[in-house]
């Protein structure tokens, strides 16, 4: 959890990678829902365009069908993002017999989140993530896995929306993360984003090795 341009996305690839978990990311189910012009890909634009979150009746019918398809270890990225969700996500893992281990909750100064949205970049294909001056591809403007093809900035990435997503994660989002804080059983780990990237995955990557040890 945290809010846009933390680097929840960045850490998550990583971090899927480094356990073996499957990585969830609802912003990159909604944005896939999006490119293909459906009609729920209308509706979910209306809400991502114009930086709010997307209704929870319609957030928690496509997520618990994506969590419900993952068999063995799960990173979920940007969800859930409402109270509501959280409680709906509970029901379903306790269903699952598959019990929330572990919150990462990143923080980020909003000028660094400014500065780090406006200049992401990503390639429509395999969902890698890169920034005009943070993370270069290794040929400008062209995806290190995809080779030929072109990275693109979303939609959202504007300065102009960036205050708005803000805001509705510090309204909407932050009550979760104190949803979270009381629960005994979780592992809380809390994290400071500001960093560079390799610092904050090796904090996160040592504080969950305990975890993947138990
Ligand atoms: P989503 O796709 O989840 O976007 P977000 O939460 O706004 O987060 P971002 O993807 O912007 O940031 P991030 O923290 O992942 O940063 P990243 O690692 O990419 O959601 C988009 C929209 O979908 C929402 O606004 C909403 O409308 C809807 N939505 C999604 N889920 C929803 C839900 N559950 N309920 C309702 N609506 C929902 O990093 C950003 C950039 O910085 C990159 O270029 C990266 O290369 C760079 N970077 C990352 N870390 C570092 C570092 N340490 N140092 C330097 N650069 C870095």
């Amino acid at each position: 959890m945290g809010p846009p341009g933390a680097g929840k996305g960045t850490q998550a690839q990583r971090l899927g990678k480094e356990f073996g978990m499957v990585h969830l990311s609802s912003g990159e189910i909604f944005r896939e829902a999006k490119a293909v012009g459906s009609e729920l890909g209308r509706k979910l634009a209306r809400y991502m365009d114009a930086g709010e979150l997307v209704p929870d009746e319609i957030v928690v019918e496509i997520m618990a069908d994506a969590v419900g398809c993952v068999d063995g270890g799960l990173l979920l990225d940007g969800f859930p993002r409402t109270v509501v969700q959280a409680e709906v996500l509970d029901a379903q893992l306790s269903k699952m017999g598959k019990p929330l281990d572990a919150v990462v909750v990143m923080t980020a100064d909003t000028d660094v989140i400014a500065a780090r949205i406006t200049g992401r970049r990503a390639c429509p294909r395999c969902g890698r993530g890169y920034h005009v001056k943070f993370m270069l591809p290794v040929r400008e403007g062209f995806c290190d896995d995809c080779d030929t093809v072109e990275l693109i900035q979303r939609s959202d990435d504007s300065e102009a929306l960036v205050r708005q997503r803000l805001e509705a994660y510090y309204v909407q989002t932050q009550p979760v993360v104190d949803y979270y804080r009381g629960r005994e059983s979780l592992l809380k780990i809390e994290v400071d984003g500001n960093r560079e990237a390799d610092d904050v995955a090796g904090e996160v990557i040592l504080a969950l090795g305990s975890l993947a040890r138990d």
